[in-house]
C-alpha cells in the first residue's frame, strides 16, 4: 500500500443561470469521477460571478441551486469539499498579490473578456482581472490538476505563468497545476448554432439542454438541433458540426467511442440517430435530477458550511506561507 498524500484537485463553477449540459459532460462528471483518487476541493466562484450585471436578491438561491446540482450529481461532503467562494477571504487575498505579478499584456491577450465585452457586458476591471482571481483560486488550494472544459485552456495557462512567476521571484511555494481536460465532449456545442460553444447565456432556450430538464424537454431540443442536409451519420467537425456535437454527446453518455457510434448510425438517418441521442442523454441526466429533487436547501447549507469552514482554515495555514514568501508575514 502507497502512503504518498493524494494530490490535490481544484475547480469552480459560477453561480450564473442552471447548469447545462455542457458544464455536466466538459467538467461537472470529472469531479464526481476523480473524488475517489483526489483530495477535491470545489468552489462555487459567487465572486466570479459578480463581474457582469447580476441581481444580488437572485444570487443566493443560484448558490443554493449550484451546490444542491453538484451533491445531485454524486459530490460527495464526505470526501470533497463544497463551498462558496466568498466564505474564504483568501481567494480575494491572494488574487490581489498574483496581479502584481500579472503583466497586463497577458491580461489583453484574453479571449473571454473580449467575448463578453463584446457581448455587451461592461468591461469593468473585475472582468478584466478574472483570470488572477481564478489563478489565486487553484493555488491558493496548492491544486496539482484542474478539471475543466476545454473554454478554460487560456486561462489554466495564465494560471501556470502566474505560478511560475511567484515561484521564480518567492522561492518555491506553488504547485505548477495541470489542466484535466475530458477528450470528448470538452466542448459541447449549441444545439440551435453548433460553431457556438453551449452556454448559459444563450437566449434562446432551444440552444441548450440543462442538467435539470425533463426528459420531453430534452428529446424535443435534440430532435430540432441544428444538423445539415446530407443524411450520413458522421464525424467531421467542419463540414457537419451539429452532428459532429451530437456523437460527442452520445459518445460521452454512454462510454462508448465515437467510430462505434458511427458504425452503428452511419447509414440509418438523422431521425433514428437523434432519437438514440436524446434516450442516452435522457438516461445519463434522470439519477441528477431525482437526486436533486430528494435534497432540502437545508442541508445544501449545511454542506456548505462545514466545507466553508474546513477550505478557511486550510486556507489561513496556505496563505501564512505566501505572506512569510513576499514579506508581509503578521505580528
Ligand atoms: P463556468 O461556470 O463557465 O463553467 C463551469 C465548468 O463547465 C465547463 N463548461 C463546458 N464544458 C464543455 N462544454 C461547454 N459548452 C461548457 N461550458 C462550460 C467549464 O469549462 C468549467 O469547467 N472560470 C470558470 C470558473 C472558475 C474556475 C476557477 C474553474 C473560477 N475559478 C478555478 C476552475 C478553477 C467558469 O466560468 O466556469
Amino acid at each position: 500500500m502507497s502512503s504518498e498524500p493524494k494530490q490535490r484537485i481544484f475547480s469552480g463553477v459560477q453561480p450564473t443561470g442552471q447548469p447545462h449540459l455542457g458544464n455536466y459532460l466538459g467538467a461537472f462528471r470529472n469531479w464526481a469521477r476523480l473524488q475517489s483518487d483526489y483530495d477535491a476541493i470545489y468552489c462555487i466562484v459567487d465572486l466570479h460571478a459578480m463581474t457582469v450585471e447580476y441581481n444580488p436578491a437572485d444570487l443566493e438561491a443560484a448558490r443554493i441551486d449550484t451546490a444542491r446540482v453538484l451533491l445531485a450529481l454524486g459530490i460527495d461532503p464526505e470526501r470533497s469539499l463544497l463551498y462558496t467562494q466568498s466564505q474564504v477571504s483568501g481567494h480575494a487575498e491572494l488574487a490581489w498579490i498574483l496581479s502584481t505579478l500579472m503583466p497586463m499584456g497577458v491580461l489583453n491577450r484574453m479571449t473571454q473578456f473580449k467575448d463578453k465585452t463584446t457581448a455587451g457586458h461592461a468591461s469593468n476591471l473585475g472582468l478584466y482581472s478574472y483570470p488572477v482571481l481564478m489563478a489565486a483560486d487553484i493555488l491558493l488550494h496548492r491544486a496539482n490538476l484542474v478539471p475543466v472544459g476545454d473554454d478554460q485552456r487560456q486561462h489554466l495557462e495564465v494560471t501556470r505563468d502566474v505560478a511560475e512567476r511567484f515561484n521564480n521571484r518567492f522561492g518555491e511555494v506553488f504547485p505548477i497545476p495541470e489542466a484535466y481536460i475530458p477528450e470528448t465532449s470538452a466542448r459541447v456545442m449549441s444545439l440551435t448554432d453548433p460553431t457556438a460553444k453551449m452556454s448559459k447565456s444563450h437566449s434562446q432556450p432551444k440552444a441548450s439542454i440543462s442538467i435539470l430538464d425533463d426528459p420531453d424537454v430534452i428529446r424535443k431540443r435534440i430532435k430540432s438541433a441544428v444538423t445539415d442536409s446530407d443524411p450520413v451519420v458522421r464525424y467531421d467537425t467542419q463540414a457537419k458540426p451539429g452532428i459532429s456535437n451530437l456523437l460527442e454527446i452520445m459518445a460521452a453518455c454512454t462510454d462508448r467511442s465515437i467510430d462505434d457510434l458511427v458504425e452503428e448510425y452511419a447509414d440509418g438517418g438523422y431521425g433514428p440517430f437523434k432519437m438514440a441521442v436524446a434516450e442516452a442523454v435522457v438516461e445519463e441526466l434522470a439519477p441528477v435530477k431525482a437526486a436533486y429533487n430528494a435534497l432540502k436547501n437545508g442541508d445544501v447549507r449545511e454542506v456548505l458550511r462545514e466545507s466553508g469552514r474546513k477550505a478557511r482554515e486550510l486556507s489561513v495555514g496556505y496563505q501564512a506561507e505566501v505572506y512569510k514568501a513576499v514579506g508581509i508575514k503578521g505580528y
